[in-house]
């Protein structure tokens, strides 16, 4: 259920109010090192310091694992909160009401009121599908014969939807309106005849929470062998599959110290492991698992297990959960693979071997490198040329979706040593971007100039980054806007944003990105640090910077006219362009 959007003028006010040094002191105590700040990074296990926070861009980087942002960013993977909770956790801390927009793409007041009323509903419904269940000895039974403990029927909430068609729609027709009903999903109403009856009838519910704990829907499971065996919600404005886990609410609920979490495929399986003890899985709902998943997982643990059925299903669905998460790979985030025994599921397998085995099991896990390798392997054969090719494509296919990462690294080298192929040969096949990577270095100030200032652009967006108020020193950028030099969107765009937010620091205009394409790119730029704080020196390199860039532009253009020139020709107005390039070239 998506709020009114938090307007974006807030959340750079709110970064620019907000002080990163006293956000992270607070939980992390900091010392102070030249113009930076240290503290033993709180994201991984390090004996020497490498996290450092810069309080003039208000931003923190770790050069050990890689883990950075802004105070939001920090209060996000610190205290496992979603980016409208961090921005409302800030706020708070700082005494200022977060508002929240009316119109555009948020919903309106009456929508918000709706929805609100679908939450009571929900959870009016959840409290009457458990009444039900204690008057119900078929579906008590039915939880018995599956050995579930009273305890966790209860920390589930898990109901029964009596045998009937109207059961919901006359308990209900009091407080809601029919409408409402048909929205919650609870009950359906036919196309031919507009006729309304109970969406569940005769079933085991298993109330979904989302991450706030409020009831969104419901899966229904028959007590015999009849299909469909489960029914789910329909989509509707408070549940979306595609960003719901079953179980998620509860796991953090009663896991002390949620390190990780294992994605099972169904309820049962959620709610078995929970009874031995394993209280960190979580289910998608009947669907495969989706790029939001996945970042709502690693916003929590850094590690996920999949654990899939043993059968064709269980790999088949593998595959497809391998393919969702290549975009979502991030170092310090690791993804596993666990099949059980083929003809078990989790929910049988841990009934058989109990919790310390079933976590055992954990270190024959395969990491998503190895089982990327494996299942292409099976496909192809590469011990001839062809199928050494294919192999190569269908590699670089997923490669290309994955970011920079040194688990990419990895997998690239590994897939030289099984190809006998060399890494350059690999790259130039596309499998790596195109950005020059860096050294790591341990602090911001000594990254060197020369390894950002590879390119005049990067140079400029590390510069504006340093200090967005140089900005003022930039005039006549069309030029720039215009040429098609790598970079020169993003320098643009931050120009542009920099001149209508006069007072936006570096982490407000990270958050402007945050899950774009220049967000990575910037944060890479961000790392680095002008060695002076003379505004005439960095004036200086800006413009020049600026006069570098021009230049290039320049030369391209007039690449391009002689190029024309010797084909096509030019026109009257081209030939006078070319001149006047010509004239302008320095
Ligand atoms: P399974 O068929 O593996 O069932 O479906 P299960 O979880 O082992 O259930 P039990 O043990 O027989 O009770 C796995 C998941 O796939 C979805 C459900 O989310 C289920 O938990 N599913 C399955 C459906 O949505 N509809 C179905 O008809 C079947
Ligand atoms: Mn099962």
């Amino acid at each position: 259920m998506a709020f009114g959007r938090v307007p974006r003028e807030f959340i750079d006010d709110l970064l620019v109010r907000a002080d990163v040094v006293e956000v992270i002191n607070a939980r992390v105590p900091l010392k102070k090192k030249g113009r930076e700040y240290t503290a033993c990074c709180p994201f991984h296990n390090e004996k020497t310091p490498s996290f450092t926070v810069s309080p003039s861009k208000q931003f923190y980087h770790c050069f050990g694992c890689g883990v950075h942002g802004s105070a939001l960013s920090f209060l996000m993977e610190y205290e496992h909160l979603d980016f409208i909770e961090a921005i409302e956790s800030l706020a708070d801390s700082l005494g200022i009401p977060v508002p929240r927009e009316q119109s555009g793409k948020g919903p309106s007041q009456a929508q918000l009121q709706r929805a609100k009323n679908l939450f009571t509903l929900l959870e009016d419904a959840n409290k009457y599908y458990q009444l039900q269940l204690k008057s119900a000895p078929n579906a008590i039974e039915y939880l018995n014969n599956r050995e579930l403990s009273q305890k966790i029927i209860q920390r589930f909430n898990i109901g029964y939807a009596p045998v009937g068609w109207d059961n919901i729609l006359k308990t209900f027709s009091n407080s809601y309106s029919e409408q409402q009903l048909i929205d919650s999903g609870l009950v359906i109403q036919k196309e031919e005849n507009n006729k309304k009856y109970d969406r569940y009838r005769d079933r085991i519910m298993f109330p979904i929470r989302n991450r706030k704990g409020q009831v969104v829907g419901f899966g229904g499971r028959v007590l015999g062998d009849e299909k469909p065996k489960y029914i789910n919600s329909p989509e509707t404005t408070v549940f979306h599959k595609g960003s719901e886990l079953y179980g998620f609410y509860e796991a953090r609920l009663n896991t002390q110290k949620l390190d990780r979490i294992i994605v099972v495929e169904g309820y049962m399986d959620v709610i078995a492991l929970a009874q031995f003890g394993v209280s960190y899985a979580v289910a998608t709902l009947g669907t495969a698992t989706t790029s939001d998943h996945l970042k709502q997982l690693f916003r929590a643990v850094p590690e996920v297990i999949f654990c899939f059925d043993g059968d064709r299903a269980g790999r088949e669905a593998a595959w497809r959960a391998l393919e969702n998460a290549i975009p979502m790979t991030q170092d310090g985030k690791e993804i596993r693979f666990l099949f059980l025994p083929d003809g078990e599921d989790p929910d049988t397998q841990i009934r058989k071997i109990g919790k310390d085995a079933f976590e055992a099991a954990y270190d024959q896990a395969t990491s998503l490198t190895a089982y990327f390798i494996e299942k292409l392997n099976e496909r192809f054969n590469i011990t001839s040329d062809e199928g050494k090719a294919r192999f190569l494509g269908e590699a670089s296919k997923h490669l290309k979706n994955m970011p920079d990462t040194l688990i990419k690294d990895q997998l690239l080298a590994r897939l030289a040593k099984l190809t006998n192929v060399g890494i350059k040969t690999l790259s130039r096949r596309d499998l790596i971007n195109n950005e020059k990577r860096s050294e790591p270095s341990l602090s911001f100030s000594r990254l060197s100039n020369r390894e950002v200032r590879q390119t005049p652009i990067r140079y400029a967006v590390s510069l504006l980054l340093s200090d967005p108020t140089l900005v003022k020193y930039i005039d006549n950028f069309e030029q720039i806007a215009l040429s098609e030099l790598p970079g020169s969107d993003l320098l643009t765009t931050l120009i542009e944003t920099i001149q209508e937010s006069p007072q936006i620091n570096a982490a407000a205009l990270l958050e402007r990105w945050r899950n774009t394409e220049f967000e990575a790119p910037l944060i890479h730029l961000m790392k680095w640090q002008p060695e002076t704080d003379d505004e005439d020196v960095l004036r200086c390199e800006l413009q020049d910077c600026l006069r570098q860039i021009r230049k290039r532009a320049n030369e391209i253009k007039i690449e391009e006219m002689i190029h024309k020139a010797r084909t096509t020709g030019l026109n009257d107005q081209e030939t006078e362009e070319y001149a006047f390039l010509l004239r302008n070239r320095d």
